[in-house]
């Protein structure tokens, strides 16, 4: 962080610590309930740290920024206190926090917290992640680190949501629910989508960006309005999310792009669950090197599915996804469901900022069960020839990024008419490097009633809907 005006801020606006707060009540920590699976690592579970609280400050204006205040108040309750950002408070914050000195703390917020609009100031001050220009407002790393909302927060919040208005949020309905809820992390997006629609290249900060964090949870958070992804979550290992609420579209023509709701990358035993989501790319996404993640019990409305990749973009790397379950899925007004993307071994191009193809490494033991789909363009997408529409070129160059042991079971519900009879896509680049691959109890009909499926280089075993080469495109 800048830590400029530093001693007279320290003076000005030291947070308050009491042994027990007066007129304040804590939020007790969130009861985590794995369904339909439990996690490989047991969640974390440490001792109660509810004798030293400190209760963050606040100007409460909306516009002059508080992050002095919640870095001190993060400071003096690390190790073993219990932070409190007291319901009805408004927190604004407009500094970089480097948040990664953080262990065996709660973190309590009742309130609210909003990023600043200032768009050249976190240009030039968040933190860059390395991979593909991520950057966040913050960057949370520790060990032992639980963040909650209150119990009720999201929950009212998502009572209060019909799905229909769900994807636009311009609302006054929502603008209030928002402002009532409490354990809101507001983005400010709008800004970010007006200033990216004039600038592909305008870096834009992950709401919640993990780097190295550890035995951690967090919980009963209600996400607005992301300036891109929702979460990077990198180097973390036994995370759980639990209970989180996204959502937060554009009101002007430009859309909320790349609002991504989790990105994994070089994670492990991570856990998603009980969660809804409404956002407009990957409701959930694998990047390279995450294993052993649980996904589970999700709403997702608007999204891109949940999506391993894309994968194999740069050459000379070897990226390995693998021993992902996902499970319990309602997913709604997407895309695609369950989707695999891979670039092929030859030089390919999404867009002027999305190019790629040439990568190594392997994508393996997935498993995708119990998903019911509405209106999605395909109920599954595997695909190795990702960014490559000549597909001849794509089985010249098979991708060096082998796709194996891949389960897709208990798929039900409608797809959109997009792809009309088509409700599944599976292209392989070539069946050497593809392989494994079953698809069973796909219940899954088009608008028409058609159960067919578009097939290059076919691999998939007791795939129980027809095999076609009917092609119509990839999402
Ligand atoms: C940024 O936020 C400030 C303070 O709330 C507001 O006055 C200003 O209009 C906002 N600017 C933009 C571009 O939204
Ligand atoms: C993750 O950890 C590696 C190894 O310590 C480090 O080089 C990297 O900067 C960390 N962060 C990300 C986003 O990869
Ligand atoms: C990162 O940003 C630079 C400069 O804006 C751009 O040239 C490059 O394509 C971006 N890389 C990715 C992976 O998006
Ligand atoms: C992923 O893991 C493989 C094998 O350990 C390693 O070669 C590769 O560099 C890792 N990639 C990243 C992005 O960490
Ligand atoms: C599936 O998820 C829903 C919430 O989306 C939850 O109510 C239900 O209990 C879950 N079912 C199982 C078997 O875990
Ligand atoms: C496959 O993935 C599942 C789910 O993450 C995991 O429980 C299992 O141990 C993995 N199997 C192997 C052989 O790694
Ligand atoms: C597609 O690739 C094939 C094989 O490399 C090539 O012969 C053909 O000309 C390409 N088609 C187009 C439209 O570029
Ligand atoms: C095929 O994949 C399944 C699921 O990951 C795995 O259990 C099985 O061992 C694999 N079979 C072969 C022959 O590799």
């Amino acid at each position: 962080m800048k830590l400029h005006g530093f001693l007279t801020t320290l003076l000005a606006i030291i947070a308050t610590t009491v042994t027990v707060a007066a007129g304040y009540k804590l939020s007790s920590r969130p009861v985590l309930r794995p369904m339909p699976y439990n996690s490989r690592m047991p969640f974390p579970n440490p001792p109660a740290r509810d004798s030293k609280v400190c209760v963050v400050n606040t100007h409460g204006d909306g516009v002059t920024d508080d992050s002095f205040s919640i870095l001190f108040a993060l400071w003096d309750c690390n190790d073993g206190g219990h932070v409190l950002f007291p319901r009805g408070e408004t927190y604004t914050i407009g500094t970089a926090l480097d948040l990664t000195f953080l262990k065996h703390i709660d973190i309590d917020i009742q309130g609210r917290i909003q990023f600043t609009n200032d768009t050249t100031y976190w240009q030039a001050n968040s933190f860059s992640f390395i991979f593909q220009n991520v950057t966040s407002f913050f960057k949370l790393g520790g060990e032992d680190v639980w963040i909650y909302g209150d119990q009720n927060g999201a929950a009212v919040c998502r009572a209060r949501t019909t799905p229909n208005d769900a994807r636009y949020f311009g609302d006054k309905k929502e603008r209030l629910m928002t402002l009532l809820s409490d354990g809101t992390i507001d983005g400010n997006g709008q800004v970010w989508y007006d200033t990216y629609a004039a600038n592909i290249y305008t870096l834009r900060p992950v709401l919640v960006g993990i780097d190295g964090l550890r035995d951690s949870v967090l919980s009963n958070l209600v996400l607005r309005h992301s300036p891109q992804y929702y979460h990077f979550v990198a180097n973390a290992s036994n995370v759980v999310f639990n209970n989180i609420d996204i959502a937060g579209g554009s009101t002007s023509k430009n859309k909320a792009s790349n609002s991504d709701g989790w990105d994994t990358y070089r994670s492990r035993d991570v856990t998603i669950m009980n969660s809804v989501i409404n956002n407009g790319d990957d409701c959930v996404s694998f990047k390279p090197n995450s294993s052993h993640i649980l996904v589970q019990s999700l709403s997702c409305t608007g999204s891109h599915g949940i999506s391993v990749g894309s994968l194999g973009q740069y050459p000379g790397t070897f990226d390995i996804v693998e021993s992902l379950m996902i499970s319990n899925i309602t997913m709604r007004d997407a895309s695609d469901g369950a989707r695999i993307k891979v670039w092929p071994n030859t030089p390919s191009a999404m867009s002027a900022d999305l190019q790629g193809g040439g990568g190594s490494g392997r994508v393996s033991n997935i498993t995708y069960e119990d998903m019911r789909v509405k209106n999605v363009d395909y109920a599954i997408e595997i695909t190795q020839c990702y960014g490559q529409k000549n597909l001849s070129l794509c089985q010249q160059f098979p991708s060096e990024l082998v796709i194996e042991d891949i389960v897709f079971k208990r798929f039900s519900g409608t797809t959109a008419s997009k792809y009309e009879p088509l409700i599944a896509a599976f292209a392989c680049s070539s069946d050497k490097v593809c392989g494994n691959i079953t698809a069973t109890d796909i219940k899954v009909k088009s608008p028409k009633g058609k159960r067919q499926a578009y097939c290059l280089n076919q691999v998939t075993r007791n795939l129980d809907v027809e095999c076609t080469s009917n092609y119509k495109g990839f999402n």
